[in-house]
C-alpha cells in the first residue's frame, strides 16, 4: 500500500477557519428543531447517547429525518475532515478503525455505502477530551456552504467505567454535525489489566469487546484520509483481515458498487451513462408551405 499525500491538502486546511465555544448546552446548539427525536424515552436510563427514533446513525436532538442518500457522503466527508482537523489542532491523538479503515485501505476515502465512521482514542486522550473539551462547539466555513456549519464534541460520562459490562455505553465520545444530526463514534482503547497481570504482554481492550495488542496499534502510521492527515494502526492489514476476512481486501464488487481500477473509486452500479443526444431536428416547416 502506497501512502500518498500532497501539498494541496495543506492548502485545503488553510481555507478552513474554526473557533471554539466552550461548554455549550445542546439547547444552545440546536437551532432548527422544536421536537427532540432522540430515542431517549425508549432507551434505558443508564444509556448516555441516544440515537434518533428514525435511524441509528443520527442524533435525534438535531435532525428529524435522514439526509438524502446522494448528500450523505458529502456530510460524512465533512464530518471526518473537521474532526481530524480539530483533533490535530488541540493535540488529541486519534486513529481510524473498522469500516473507516477499510475505506482507507482501498482509496483513502469513505466507502460510499457506509453510513457511519469509526475512530479510536487512547485512555489518556479520552481523559484529556473529557476534562477540557466536553460540549465544545466548533464552527467551520466549508466550501460550498455559505453559512458554514457547527460541530459538537460530546463526551460520555461513562468513559470512566472501563468494563465491557457497561454495554449501553460503548461509545465514549461523539462528534456531531448539528445541522444533519450525523455523527462520528469515538471509542477508547484501554489496557486490559486482567490479561496483563496474567502475563499477556500489551493486551488492550475496548468496551465494544474488540481486543487488540499494543503492537497491532502502535506505532501509529501517518497517512491521509479524505485529503487530511490521519493516523492508522500499525498492523492495519492484519486487523482488517481479522475483522472482515481476506475477501474484503480483494473482492471488487460490493453493495451495488464496483471497484474501478483506473479511477481508484468505488463506482455505483446503478449509475447509467447519459443517453446519447438526439440530433437537432430540422426546423419545422412554416404552416401551409410544406418543404419538398
Ligand atoms: C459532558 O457534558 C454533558 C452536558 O453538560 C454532561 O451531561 C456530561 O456528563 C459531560 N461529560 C463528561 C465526561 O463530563
Ligand atoms: C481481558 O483479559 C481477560 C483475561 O485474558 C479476558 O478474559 C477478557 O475478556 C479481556 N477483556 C476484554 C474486554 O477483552
Ligand atoms: C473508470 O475510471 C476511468 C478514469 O476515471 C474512466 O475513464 C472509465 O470510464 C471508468 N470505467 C468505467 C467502466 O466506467
Amino acid at each position: 500500500m502506497i501512502i500518498r499525500g500532497s501539498a494541496w491538502v495543506y492548502l485545503a486546511i488553510l481555507i478552513w477557519f474554526n473557533c471554539v465555544e466552550a461548554d455549550a448546552d445542546f439547547l444552545d446548539v440546536r437551532t432548527k428543531l422544536e421536537k427532540d427525536r432522540s430515542g431517549r424515552k425508549g432507551d434505558p436510563a443508564e444509556k448516555y447517547f441516544h440515537e434518533s427514533t428514525f435511524h441509528p446513525h443520527y442524533d435525534g436532538r438535531f435532525a428529524d429525518d435522514q439526509v438524502g442518500k446522494e448528500e450523505r457522503l458529502d456530510h460524512l466527508t465533512a464530518l471526518i475532515q473537521t474532526f481530524l482537523y480539530t483533533m490535530a489542532d488541540i493535540g488529541a491523538e486519534t486513529w481510524i478503525m473498522h469500516g473507516t479503515l477499510l475505506g482507507w485501505w482501498w482509496n483513502q476515502k469513505i466507502l460510499p455505502w457506509d453510513s457511519d465512521l469509526d475512530l479510536q482514542v487512547s485512555e489518556e486522550t479520552i481523559h484529556f477530551l473529557a476534562r477540557y473539551y466536553n460540549m465544545t462547539e466548533y464552527h467551520f466555513s466549508l466550501p460550498g456552504l455559505s453559512s458554514g456549519r457547527n460541530y459538537l464534541l460530546e463526551i460520555n460520562p461513562h468513559y470512566m467505567i472501563r468494563g465491557t459490562d457497561d454495554k449501553l455505553n460503548v461509545i465514549d465520545a461523539r462528534w456531531i454535525d448539528t445541522e444533519t444530526g450525523l455523527f462520528i463514534d469515538v471509542s477508547t482503547i484501554r489496557k486490559n489489566w486482567t490479561a496483563i497481570e496474567d502475563g499477556v504482554e500489551g493486551a488492550l481492550m475496548c468496551k465494544d469487546k474488540h481486543h487488540y495488542f499494543e503492537k497491532d496499534i502502535y506505532p501509529l502510521r501517518d497517512s491521509f484520509f479524505e485529503g487530511f492527515p490521519v493516523k492508522v494502526p500499525f498492523e492495519y492489514g492484519w486487523l482488517l483481515e481479522e475483522e472482515y476476512g481476506r475477501k474484503a481486501l480483494t473482492v471488487t464488487q460490493y453493495e451495488h458498487h464496483w471497484w474501478n481500477e483506473t479511477s481508484e473509486l468505488w463506482e455505483s452500479m446503478t449509475y447509467k451513462p447519459p443517453r446519447p443526444m438526439r440530433k437537432k431536428p430540422p426546423p419545422y416547416p412554416p404552416r401551409g408551405r410544406p418543404s419538398r
